[in-house]
């Protein structure tokens, strides 16, 4: 009876999607979909709080005044996406400090791409144009996924993203088309970010675990593959404008479909740097640990608030 009333709930739940309602926090879903959804949006949740790391710490070395404001404001936007997101996952059921907890002893995972050094400031260019506008891609298919709050989140997210691609750009524009100096800085940092920003996207479809399941429920609407294409496709023409020398030798078009076909990037280097083995996770994870323990006062005294006197 039970399994009969299962199944029959399934059956709607998946007739919704095809529907191409949205699924809401109260509604029934199956467990699974739940699961896979809290890991994606707190993974998600995690790569834009970690991602305002590398950029945090170039604040203070930030060329010129209005850079240095475009950057900050770009910081700010990503811990501000991160506050979205765990608001979105928590309307799963789990609660946020469980996701800060698991992500500051390693247990949950988040993007790749912010576990490099950002040697240099073209560095931070490369990440504002490459690695915002692999976002972009990702995020703008994301939103039109089956669960209404992380939906919603992103579309809101996608906007100062699309900020955030622009301030990337200009700087790659700027560095692009100055001095050989910064030319050649500009050729070292994009050689740098190539093979992290392939891998940012995900393993080939034929590894990915994942994919099927979360495709048919409307969690992701599509494929890895699918997604670093369409990346391909928006920024490959661009790179070539700027004169930039892209690293991959291999990099040719099939005559037939016109998509871009990429030499694998080293996948075995992308499930060390996910799993905690990159050249910066121990380093970036401890100023994360560090920033939360001071913080603790706050959250504290947030607890605390109610004891206050209250103003007559
Ligand atoms: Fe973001
Ligand atoms: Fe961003």
């Amino acid at each position: 009876m039970t399994t009969l009333s299962d199944e029959a709930q399934l059956h709607a739940f998946e007739a919704r999607i095809a529907r191409g309602d949205k699924v809401e926090p109260g509604d029934w879903m199956p467990d699974r979909y739940r699961q896979q959804l809290t890991r994606l949006i707190q993974q998600h949740a995690n790569s834009e709080l970690m991602g305002a790391l590398p950029e945090g710490q170039w604040i203070p070395y930030a060329p010129g005044f209005k850079r240095k404001m475009a950057l900050i404001a770009k910081v700010q936007d990503e811990v501000g996406h991160a506050q979205l997101l765990y608001m979105a996952a928590e309307t799963l059921g789990k609660p946020r400090v469980e996701m800060i907890e698991e992500l500051i002893n390693g247990t949950s995972k988040y993007s790749n791409v912010f576990n490099y050094p950002c040697e240099t400031w073209a560095d931070i260019a490369m990440v504002g144009w490459l690695i915002d506008g692999a976002a972009i891609v990702n995020q703008t298919i994301m939103q039109t996924g089956s669960y209404g709050p992380y939906g919603r989140a992103l579309k809101r997210i996608t906007y100062e993203e699309a900020f955030h691609l622009k301030q990337g750009y200009d700087l790659v524009v700027t560095l692009a088309t100055g001095t050989r100096a910064q030319r050649d800085m500009c050729q070292e940092a994009f050689n740098r970010w190539w093979w992290p920003t392939m891998m940012f996207f995900g393993p080939p479809d034929r590894q990915s675990v994942h994919t099927e399941v979360l495709q048919r429920w409307g969690v992701k609407p599509k494929t890895n593959d699918e997604q670093r294409q369409i990346w391909l496709q928006k920024f490959v023409p661009k790179i070539e404008e700027l004169g930039l020398d892209i690293p991959d030798k291999g990099l040719h078009r099939d005559p037939d479909t016109g998509d871009y076909v990429i030499t694998q990037p080293d996948w075995d280097e992308f499930f060390r740097v996910i799993n905690g083995d990159g050249p910066m996770n121990r380093e970036r994870l401890a100023l994360r640990r560090l920033i939360y323990e001071e913080g603790s006062w706050l959250r504290t005294a947030l607890e605390k608030r109610d004891l206050l006197p209250r103003a007559a």
